[in-house]
């Protein structure tokens, strides 16, 4: 579905992706871990189009994502979910969700949609008439996916969704990502804490630096000495 080919990415002189290859297949969870700083936020906007590669290839089903602009690429069926959340906080939850449904005109469908989110997140549907600034930090991280949700994306790129949760919402996110992906969504997640992405990834890439160090299945890399060193606390 997704394929990432030597994709090179520089910010003026400094070099943050050096010569990435992935690939996302139709209906996995594939999960990225790496420390601060790795290059994890800059591979997810290169795939959204927020950033564009100097050389190398994006491409989503076959075409090439290099000359269409972001909106486009939502429009295509990629959603990113982005780090820190980012919900417009002078607007409602309902006003936000409807924001991330912007691009679509079957009316029907977008209803659909919205009464799906509320399934996964009840909490939402509770504060739907709340200003999104006044949400607790787990709330707006479920507007945030939530409002992703409502582009009805086939690719769903999640931006460190666990950063700054307690334990037992943490745990709640990682259950939902798991449910919308058995729902038909295939998901490319990002994430820091290794130890819940693996749990639930299919496969996974380890990024060092601006490269892929690691790659394979995520039950075989959680369980490799050098994940275990570098990511899981030994
Ligand atoms: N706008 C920018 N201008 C210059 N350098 C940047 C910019 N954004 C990121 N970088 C640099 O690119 C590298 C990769 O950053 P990126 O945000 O992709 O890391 P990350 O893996 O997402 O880290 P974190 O886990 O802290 O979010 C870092 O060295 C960072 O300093
Ligand atoms: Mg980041």
């Amino acid at each position: 579905m997704l394929v990432l080919e030597d994709v090179n990415v520089y910010y003026g002189a400094i070099h943050a992706l050096k010569g990435i290859s992935l690939e996302v297949n139709q209906g996995e969870i594939v999960t990225l871990i790496g420390s601060n700083g790795a290059g994890k936020s800059t591979s997810l906007k290169t795939i959204s189009g927020l950033l564009r590669p100097k050389d190398g290839k994006v491409m989503f089903k076959g075409a090439d994502l290099a000359s269409i602009a972001p909106q486009t690429i939502v429009a295509q069926g990629i959603s990113q979910v982005p780090e820190g959340r980012r919900v417009f906080a002078n607007m409602t939850v309902i006003e936000n969700l409807e924001l991330g449904a912007y691009l679509r005109k079957d009316k029907s469908g977008i209803k659909e949609d919205m009464k799906r989110v509320y399934e996964l997140f009840p909490r939402l549907l509770e504060r739907k008439n709340q200003l999104s600034g006044t949400l607790s930090g787990g709330e707006q991280q479920m507007l945030a996916m939530g409002r992703a949700l409502m582009s009805k994306p086939q690719l769903l790129l999640l931006d460190e969704p666990s950063m700054g949760l307690a334990p037992i919402l943490v745990k709640q996110i990682f259950s939902i990502i798991k449910e919308i992906n058995a729902s038909g969504t295939t998901i490319l997640l990002v994430e820091q804490n290794a130890h819940m992405a693996l749990s639930i990834a299919n496969r996974a890439y380890v990024l060092e630096t601006g490269k892929i160090v690691l790659s394979g299945d995520a039950k075989q890399l959680a369980a490799s000495e050098e994940v275990r060193k570098a990511y899981l606390g030994g």
